[in-house]
């Protein structure tokens, strides 16, 4: 069976990494998960104290990317994991902290530049689901199936919190409301690569569909491509 290539685009919390990893799984291809990364040099900036709530040292963010590592292993059940210079940091990255200041990291070119050349090299052999802002448009433009997400702002922000909140983190719906339409506006409005939907992407709204038919609904997309 021919390999293809599969970008997921679409607004933050439209179930973009769900989708992903269902269809990598059914067609045993690789799920990679583009946000990770963005969210592990984050992460590293916090750690740095390169970035917060009132002060971001752009510069130095970006004389330190040759120190930043990124890998993605597989845990004892097979799912991908990502870290950051040899530290799992899977669960460190999903913060609503992270989630506020990953949107103006992502901003820098040069954090751009750096991470979607690996990205390109974790998709060069196909049979690659890739999900994130600008898969479709500016990593695999010449991908055969490309996808946009999209559902209102509070229904995603709904999903996110109950996410966040079953986690155990303590956050409000209202946060996390404004920090999705937040970084929908920062993704959208950037001047390198901003989130927008491929001309030849395919839009799905997924407000009012459940998983399952959203899932065959993709699959059969795909399968009509192999
Ligand atoms: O997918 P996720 O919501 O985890 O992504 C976190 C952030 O990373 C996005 O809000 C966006 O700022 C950035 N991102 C990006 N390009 C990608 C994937 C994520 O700019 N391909």
């Amino acid at each position: 069976m021919k390999k293809i290539t599969i970008a997921i685009d679409g607004f933050s919390s439209t179930g973009k990494s769900t989708v992903a990893k269902q269809l990598a799984d059914w067609l045993e291809y690789v799920y990679v998960d583009s946000g990770a990364m963005y969210r592990a040099v984050t992460l590293y900036a916090m750690q740095q104290g390169l970035i917060s709530e009132d002060h971001f040292d752009v510069d130095k963010l970006k004389g330190a990317l040759n120190d930043i590592t990124l890998e993605f292993r597989k845990n004892e059940s097979g799912k991908a994991e990502i870290y950051l210079n040899g530290e799992n940091v899977e669960r460190a990255i999903r913060t609503l902290e992270v989630s506020e200041f990953v949107s103006p990291v992502s901003t820098i070119s040069e954090v751009r530049a750096k991470l979607v050349e690996q990205q390109q090299q974790l998709g060069k052999g196909k049979g690659v689901v890739m999900d994130g802002r600008d898969i479709g448009t500016v990593v695999f433009p010449q991908a055969e199936l490309k996808i946009f997400l999209n559902a209102s702002a509070r229904e995603r922000a709904q999903r996110r919190y109950m996410e966040l909140t079953q986690k155990g983190d303590k956050v409000t719906f209202e946060e996390v409301l404004e920090n999705v339409t937040e970084r929908d506006h920062i993704d959208s409005t950037r001047a390198d690569s901003p989130l927008m939907k491929a001309t030849d992407a395919i839009e799905i709204d997924n407000s009012e569909m459940n998983l399952e038919d959203q899932f065959h609904t993709i699959l059969q997309l795909a399968k009509d491509r192999i």
